[in-house]
């Protein structure tokens, strides 16, 4: 049986994983920082389905998290197979407006935490020649977004790191999946206090259960990216192939402004 890492695993796409992967009989270690839904989220999955869930607590903006979250995977004897790097949140409105420790923790629980999870965990599948990881971007990545700067950055470097990574251990047998959901229907565009009036209409936004199906059906074909959601978000990846940077960011910034 093998064994996936899920940070960010207390709900929305992160609560999503689990529930997926549960079925498909792979036992689990959940991280984030709510205790009580992690710990709810485990005893109904490992009742329903028999598997092993691990819950660890930790806040991964904290710069020793990362250190100790493995240290405690070792210390429980788990072989992680599945890596998904998913805990990440957003902040909107004008970044010298807004509150910079917010900022510096955005890097690093979207960037830091997630390099340094996958340096800890890559060396490892590579010994055993297997093992997957998955790094949760956003079509954000493809674009610079005035008033989500710092967010669309962190998922800019996401993209890029994971792709190159994809191409790196590729003939290690390790694979490496980026993945890029359009609005999806979950508590970030709350957390990242996104103007209502921006955020679209529920039935506009995609499920974290498609996010999931379309996230694994890539994995399996060995792709390097997948940008998940409809029509829309597919074209707003692809317009930076097609106008230019400059006029693609003044348009961006009359989208964005509230
Ligand atoms: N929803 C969207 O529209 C959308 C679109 C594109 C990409 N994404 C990306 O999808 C990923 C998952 O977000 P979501 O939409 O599922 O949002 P969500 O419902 O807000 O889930 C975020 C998860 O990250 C965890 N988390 C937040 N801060 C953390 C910290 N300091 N330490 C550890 N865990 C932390 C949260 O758990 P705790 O609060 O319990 O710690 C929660 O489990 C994020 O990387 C996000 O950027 C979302």
């Amino acid at each position: 049986m093998s064994t996936a890492l899920i940070t960010g695993a207390s709900g929305g796409i992160g609560e999503a994983f689990a529930q997926e992967l549960a079925t498909r009989n792979t036992n689990l270690v959940l991280v984030a920082r709510s205790g009580e839904k992690l710990n709810q989220l485990a005893s109904q999955l490992q009742d329903k389905y028999k598997i092993q869930v691990d819950v660890i607590i930790k806040d991964l903006t904290e710069t020793a998290a990362t250190g100790e979250l493995f240290d405690t995977i070792k210390s429980k004897g788990l072989t992680i197979d599945i890596l998904i790097n998913n805990a990440g949140f957003g902040d909107y409105g004008d970044f010298a407006e807004r509150d910079g420790e917010r900022q510096v923790k955005m890097v690093q629980l979207n960037i830091l935490a997630l390099v340094d999870l996958t340096h800890k965990f890559l060396p490892l599948m590579r010994q055993r020649r297997s093992g997957s990881i998955i790094n949760v971007s956003s079509i954000t990545a493809f674009q610079p977004i005035p008033y989500l700067s710092v967010y669309a950055a962190s998922k800019a470097f996401i993209l890029s790191f994971s792709e190159a990574l994809w191409a790196e251990n590729r003939s290690h047998n390790v694979r490496v999946l980026c993945v890029c959901p359009g609005p999806t229907d979950t508590n970030f565009l709350n957390e990242a206090q996104f103007p209502p009036a921006l955020a679209g209409k529920p039935n506009q936004l995609a499920t974290p259960e498609v996010v999931v199906r379309d996230a694994l059906n890539a994995l399996e074909r060995g792709d390097s990216t997948v940008v998940s959601g409809g029509f829309a978000s597919k074209a707003i990846a692809n317009l930076g192939k097609f106008v230019p940077r400059k006029t693609l960011v003044s348009l961006l910034q009359k989208q964005f402004k509230s």
